[in-house]
């Protein structure tokens, strides 16, 4: 059985994804590792621990002393943190996963896996159905850390073998743990507010559509990707989507089940982000290389969302 060993594991997909493994892999062998206090969930199937992966003493003793094979390098600081600290953003996404690369070169392990996002691409990328390879010139921290890691990944498999493995996660929508500081974020609290107080405040325009993906995709995504088999593997860094929505379908979506639900809109910093960022995506490489296809359109995953969270809060609708 390979041993896996998943950085960020306390944020938005870490939480979920080392449940995932854990269930797939068995407990032991996926060590959840962050810098945050754990939540409950990850502190009773298998070890976690504190890891700084910019100390990199400490993460070559940890993937050593825990003879792990593939590493998930999910720490990092997203698109709007990183707008307001691009220095704190570089450390984290290009420092860390430096460090995480050349962990895996130097301890040859099986496999890396290092996100990458729709903030990959930019204002010159074309917006509607853009294709896996294509121009991409970001004019974020965030989206300029991600090119690097993509290519300086590419990189490491042309020159030394290194198995990376990339997928460029659109924004993430889940019931679970909160997203931590993205430009996407509003598609998780727009679900919280209209349980709570029914009415929803957006930092987006209510027109700025972008591709989303609900956390059981996102998850299944993850997981088909690190088992797909190298052979077939053209590309290293793949698109996945599931749906695309503005803020105004998702509120009209979620209206369905809220009738009493308003949004107001109050466009700030975030929405000139999002305008620099693809529409939509296409992601037939993913489809024929490894055969991804989501499971949750836009109807499925608001109906699932309403449920779980109302559970969570305690709140009836
Ligand atoms: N969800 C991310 C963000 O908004 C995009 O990868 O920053």
């Amino acid at each position: 059985m390979k041993r896996i060993l998943v950085t960020g594991s306390y944020g938005q997909i870490g939480t979920e994804l080392v449940v995932a493994l854990r269930e797939k892999y068995g407990g032991e062998n996926v060590i959840a590792t962050g810098r945050k206090k754990p939540p409950e969930v990850l502190r009773r199937d298998g070890p976690y621990y504190r890891l700084d992966v910019l100390d990199t003493d400490q993460l070559h003793t940890m993937l050593v002393d825990y003879d792990i094979d593939i590493i998930i390098h999910n720490a990092s600081v997203l698109s709007a943190v990183g707008e307001k600290n691009p220095q704190l953003a570089y450390r984290t996404n290009v420092e860390g996963s430096y460090n995480v690369l050349e962990a895996t070169r130097i301890l040859g392990l099986d496999q890396v896996m290092i996100p990458s996002s729709i903030a990959a691409f930019g204002p010159s990328t074309p917006k509607e159905d853009t294709p896996n390879d294509v121009i991409m010139r970001p004019t974020t921290a965030y989206g300029v850390s991600k090119v690097f890691i993509e290519l300086w990944g590419e990189y490491y498999n042309l020159r030394y073998g290194v198995d990376f493995r990339s997928l460029r996660y659109p924004g993430i929508i889940s019931a679970e743990t909160l997203p931590g500081g993205g430009t996407t974020d509003y598609a998780v609290e727009i679900f919280y507010e209209a349980l709570k107080n029914k009415r929803y405040t957006c930092f987006l325009a209510k027109d700025a559509r972008l591709p989303m993906m609900y956390m059981p995709d996102c998850l299944k995504s993850t997981i088909d990707l690190i088992e797909a088999d190298p052979e077939k593997l053209v590309h290293r860094s793949f698109n996945i989507t599931a749906m695309s929505f503005t803020p105004e379908e998702l509120a009209k979506e979620i209206k369905k089940h809220i009738p009493e639900f308003e949004v107001e809109y109050r466009p700030d910093f975030r929405q000139q982000i999002a305008e620099s960022w693809p529409r939509s995506i296409d992601d037939s490489a993913a489809r024929e290389e490894w055969g991804w296809q989501p499971d949750y359109d836009l109807s499925a995953m608001t109906e699932d969302m309403l449920k779980r969270l109302s559970k969570k809060l305690g709140v009836e609708y």
